[in-house]
């Protein structure tokens, strides 16, 4: 591994983002040795003129335990606070961005005794609109000296723009100032335990290698449900809404890990190379596939316009033009202020032929990856019912990570994928031509909803959606069980 000073700058560092994800990752990191005291310095940037105290003063409640820190764990927090150091300044002038650079080579000046190496990881916590301006500055005041040897990256957060064209713009401008071994666009589903879990469940399993595909998968649904709704968000999330909001990055990053040809190789550009693939493969958006929602409410939220159009639901079912998938519909699925909290993937699976068993009255076979809450795999299937009679019931294999790996802490997103920029790993990032070809699918779809032209449905907020997502899901084939549900083992 690497040796040598890291400098890691935070920018918006006040931002609620940084606050409550960027900050608690670096510090689990800290904690489990991935950033040696004596190699790293934490730097926070915004505009807002506190002190390095102040700034720690208001990290602090989110780093600490909620209930009974041990004296251990908050000397750990104070520990770990001090290797913080603040700098204001604003994102587009040069004077901060000087300040900055002058604070880093401090400090790398004093902790880069041996070899001398100068790694500069820039965190962006920033809304795009300032992307440009901040990647300019840094390139203008604080890459890596060369001299020293090293490494300059950014890490850039979503939104990515907000349609194909805008998109392509940010790119263009980013692409100006970095290469592309040097961006990495973060979407934090890629760091899930359960998703990162999908290439081994593929092509590390005989058992689904020859299933999986159009001849015995009817169909696949990807879902994401929160319990809550926009929460004081409002404000950002009526700009973009449901699809930009979740379903354009995160579930279809789901998708392409799912629907992806087995790649040459595990390095990075392999994997993405199939990636794009599929997203290139995926057709147009048929209208009478697509169900929009707005919860009852949202509109009460005063950073809410009265006349929002916004969806805060949607069903949209893709289709895959190649010769594994054809005919086969994904379902994807995002909504908030819904009745649950979870995301999983469901992968239904075609009804025996030739039954002999009226399996049909059960159920079908389903794959369900349960990615939160409960991570789980679980395969639902028909079994003997236990006893003297010759009945059958639905019943399911269950590898529910708590039960079999009792004790093991999965790491959050944030804590893995910012390990993988600082060891230098894209594969969990996403690569530029695949952020254009996930635009390509939704900006048609995204410019009419904009225009007002497709309408989303209310639903009542606690409920499972408007109705009608249900009647889409039945239409594209997806076939509920009825009297089974999955219960997660308790410990
Ligand atoms: C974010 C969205 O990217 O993901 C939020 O902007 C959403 O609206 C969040 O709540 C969900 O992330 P997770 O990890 O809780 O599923």
């Amino acid at each position: 591994p690497e040796t040598g000073s890291l400098s890691i700058v935070v920018l918006g560092a006040s931002g609620d983002l940084a606050k409550k994800k960027t900050f608690p990752a670096l510090f689990h990191l800290y904690l489990q040795g991935f950033l040696p005291p004596d190699e790293v310095h934490i730097f926070g940037y915004a505009r807002t003129k506190i002190s390095d105290d102040e700034l720690r003063n208001r990290l602090r409640g989110y780093l600490v335990p909620k209930k009974g820190a041990s004296p251990q764990q908050l000397e750990d927090v104070e520990k770990f606070l001090q290797l913080i150091k603040y700098v204001s300044g604003s994102y587009d002038s040069e004077d901060g961005f000087r300040l900055l650079d002058k604070e880093i080579s401090e400090h790398e000046y004093l902790k880069n005794s041996v070899e001398g190496l100068s790694r500069r990881l820039f965190y962006l916590a920033l809304p795009p609109s300032v992307y440009p301006s901040v990647c300019k500055m840094i390139k203008t005041c604080c890459m890596n000296k060369s001299d020293l040897g090293g490494w300059t990256r950014v890490v850039v957060e979503k939104p990515f723009g907000k349609d194909l064209e805008s998109a392509e713009e940010l790119s263009t401008e980013i692409g100006k100032l970095f290469e592309e071994p040097q961006i990495y666009r973060i979407d934090h589903y890629l760091g899930k335990e359960l998703v990162q879990n999908l290439l081994v469940l593929r092509f590390a399993n005989r058992f689904f290698l020859p299933l999986w595909n159009r001849d015995n998968i009817d169909n696949v649904q990807i879902v994401f449900r929160e319990d809550f709704g926009t929460d004081g968000r409002g404000g950002y999330f009526d700009q973009y809404g449901i699809i930009r909001d979740i379903i354009q990055n995160h579930l279809l990053q789901v998708l392409c890990l799912v629907a992806m040809e087995k790649p040459v190789s595990l390095r990075p550009e392999h994997i993405r190379d199939e990636k794009v693939k599929v997203l290139e493969s995926v057709l147009p958006i048929n209208d009478d596939e697509v169900v929009l929602g707005q919860y009852e409410g949202y509109k009460d939220d005063p950073t809410v316009p009265d006349e929002s159009n916004t969806p805060t639901f949607a069903t949209v079912v893709l289709r895959i033009h190649n010769e594994r998938w054809e005919g086969v519909p994904f379902i994807l699925k995002a909504g908030k202020a819904l009745n649950s909290r979870k995301a999983e993937i469901r992968v239904q699976f075609k009804d025996v032929p030739g039954d002999i068993f009226k399996c049909k009255k059960q159920g079908r076979n389903e794959c369900v990856i349960r990615l939160q809450p409960s991570e789980a795999i679980y395969m639902k299937l028909t079994v003997k019912q236990p006893g003297l009679e010759m009945s059958t019931v639905q019943s399911e294999l269950d590898l529910s990570y708590g039960q079999r790996y009792q004790g093991v802490t999965i790491p959050e997103a944030y804590e893995r994928l910012i390990l993988d920029t600082i060891r230098g790993d894209q594969q969990h990032f996403v690569r530029r031509d695949e952020l254009k070809a996930s635009w390509q699918i939704f900006t048609p779809l995204l410019h009419r909803i904009d225009e007002g032209e497709f309408k989303p449905l209310p639903y009542k907020p606690g409920s499972r959606g408007p109705a009608e997502a249900d009647q889409l899901l039945e239409k594209a084939g997806y076939v509920q069980t009825h009297g089974y549900i999955w219960i997660p083992p308790t410990l």
